[in-house]
């Protein structure tokens, strides 16, 4: 199993929506959880209830993390007698119907996983030539999202082929159940992902080998972060960008920072990413909370014009990050790449301000005044300053 999980981790990822070619499913970048960072593939209803119910208690899902999803391994090991695919009956005893009722009486969203080929990346039976019998499982279940890899013999088949046909068969079941493709060995999924999913991984794990325990660092989530850049104006009106989960309180070997931490969701909410959870909810520490239930922060990801940001500038030093909100201001993240603490400047006329501007702090919620022509501030060591900005006319 460590063998596969190792081998597939470096191939694929992509999540689809059943309606995108129609009315998109989301209006705004989903928030959730999923399990794949917390628990690899061991994963059990216990778990995910105790998840469910953590997400409630702690106030994430009121924050609007309402999307639970089951990564690989939920799976038993074969099909049953009628080639479905089922629950593995020792660690999902009630089946996943029971699981899928009890997210949503607690108002929570329920997320699958399947690959596009006869196994999934960790080995399980993988959805190849059984696409509509999938479709319709998950449709009875009460499904709501499937993240479907590229892992897996598929004969000659491409991965746009058969994704394709899983995105028409998750539509023809008649449910909302959105779509994210998981292929990313192209780095070109976004070219047409928004033809038939919800949203696609525009790069690898954010994390590799996690069977391994490597030390994660805000190079993890910085890699990531560049894969996005050139790929935003295919996103937005309902179709997402997904430099895959938050490594914020990443379980197992976190080696970052605080201010590393506030700048991985400070960018992601920047680049209108999916806010995926990738820690364990159940043990959450003050801080934690703090950085994954900025309101702030959340309402720039979840702007409602949906127009991801852009990185306007990038030098040795520095990036400078700019997302129009609907409301006609600008959020702005300004990111220091040094490891020291540093001084940095933003020049407003560069960005298009040629007055004044009211500053508001988003991490520190508070007004900074009235600036005109630059406005500097000490950022932490690959840390950021996230602002937003009022031009006065
Ligand atoms: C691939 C995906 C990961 C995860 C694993 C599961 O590596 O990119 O996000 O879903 O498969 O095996």
């Amino acid at each position: 199993m460590r063998k596969t999980i190792v081998a597939l981790a470096l191939t694929a990822c992509v999540a689809l929506s059943a309606n995108a070619q129609d009315k998109p499913i989301t209006t705004a970048p989903p928030m959730g959880w999923m399990s794949w960072f917390p628990f690899i593939d061991k994963i059990d209803e216990k778990k995910i209830m105790e998840v469910a119910d953590a997400m409630v208690k702690s106030g994430l899902r009121d924050a609007g993390y309402k999307l639970l999803q089951l990564d690989d391994g939920w799976m038993a090991a074969k099909r049953d007698k009628e080639a479905r695919q089922y629950a593995d009956t020792s660690r999902f005893p009630h089946g996943m119907k029971y699981l899928a009722d009890y997210l949503h009486a607690r108002g929570l969203k329920i997320g699958i996983y399947s690959s596009n080929g006869m196994q999934t990346c960790a080995g399980y039976p993988g959805s190849y030539n059984h696409e509509e019998l999938d479709a319709n499982t998950y449709a009875a279940w009460g499904i709501d999202y499937l993240k479907y890899d590229a892992c897996g013999e598929k004969e000659k088949h491409t991965d746009r082929e058969l994704h394709t046909r899983m995105s028409k068969a998750l539509k023809a079941t008649g449910r909302p159940i959105m779509f994210e493709i998981c292929i990313f060995s192209s780095g070109q999924t976004h070219l047409w992902g928004a033809e038939i999913a919800d949203m696609w991984r525009t790069g690898g794990d954010i994390v590799k080998f996690i069977d391994k325990n490597p030390e994660v660092t805000y190079k993890n989530w910085y890699e990531n972060l560049n894969q996005v850049v050139g790929k935003e104006n295919y996103a937005g009106n309902g179709h997402w960008n997904d430099p895959d989960n938050l490594i914020v309180d990443y379980p197992r070997n976190n080696k970052q920072t605080y201010d590393e931490q506030k700048a991985q969701f400070s960018l992601w909410s920047i680049v209108s990413a999916p806010l995926t959870l990738g820690n364990d909810v159940r043990n959450m520490s003050a801080q934690t909370k703090a950085i994954l239930m900025n309101k702030e922060i959340i309402a720039v990801d979840q702007d409602k014009a949906g127009k991801p940001g852009t990185r306007v500038l990038a030098d040795e030093q520095k990036e400078i990050w700019i997302k129009p909100l609907n409301d006609g201001t600008k959020a702005v993240v300004i990111f220091n790449k040094e490891n020291t603490n540093a001084m940095l400047t933003l020049n407003l006329k560069a960005i298009g301000i040629a007055g004044k501007t009211m500053v508001r702090d988003l991490w520190e919620h508070a007004g900074k005044g009235t600036f005109t022509n630059t406005y500097t501030a000490k950022v932490a060591p690959h840390g950021v300053i996230m602002i937003k900005l009022t031009e006065l006319k």
